[in-house]
């Protein structure tokens, strides 16, 4: 992982590559069984070089927090390594160039389940036609893990009606951690 990290530091792939202030790799436990993936770094992010630090990601800390579930304990990436400039959504090409190293984290961490954060983050890693509002929190079966989707922490913070949508979805991807647990 190390190695991984030190590669994308030096990433030139896109455009991104010249704004950043500082590569967003991804935090958390290597070994993780509970991998969550945002769509891009903002500005916090990007002065900070950790995913998840700015509003967005305190309101993700809180829903991690009610349903007991630790940040150090799971892993945290976004699809883009970079932040696109004024937040914008992350451009195709800006996606290709990045998603083999998501690709390799993957690969390295071995989650057993993976929630997107979002729409973007969704229709890349689950489906291209993903509906947030109708398919968050439903489960769909990919390689050897499990995927779903929450809305993401910032469309939470633009209307809070959905709060409670996310506590749910919350709640059952706890659920289904804890079932694997007992497996295990
Ligand atoms: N939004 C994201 O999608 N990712 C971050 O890391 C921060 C905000």
């Amino acid at each position: 992982m190390e190695h991984l990290k030190k590669t994308c530091e030096s990433c030139q792939k896109c455009a991104l590559g010249a704004t950043r202030t500082n590569l967003v790799f991804g935090t958390g436990n290597p070994n993780a069984d509970l991998m969550f993936v945002g769509e891009a770094p903002g500005e916090q992010e990007d002065l900070s070089g950790v995913p998840f630090v700015g509003r967005a990601g305190q309101l993700l800390d809180k829903f991690l927090y009610a349903v007991d579930i630790e940040r150090k304990d799971v892993y945290i990436a976004n699809i883009l390594k970079c932040r696109p400039p004024k937040n914008r959504d992350p451009l195709p090409e800006e996606e290709e160039a990045c998603i083999g190293y998501l690709r390799e984290q993957v690969r390295l961490i071995r989650p057993k389940i993976i929630v997107c954060l979002g729409r973007i983050s969704a229709m890349k890693l689950i489906k291209p036609d993903f509906k947030i509002t109708k398919e968050h929190g439903q489960w769909f079966e990919k390689g050897n893990f499990l995927m779903t989707a929450v809305y993401h922490p910032a469309a939470l913070l633009r209307d809070p009606r959905k709060k409670e949508d996310m506590l749910e979805d919350m709640k059952k991807i706890k659920e289904k951690l804890d079932e694997w647990k007992d497996l295990d």
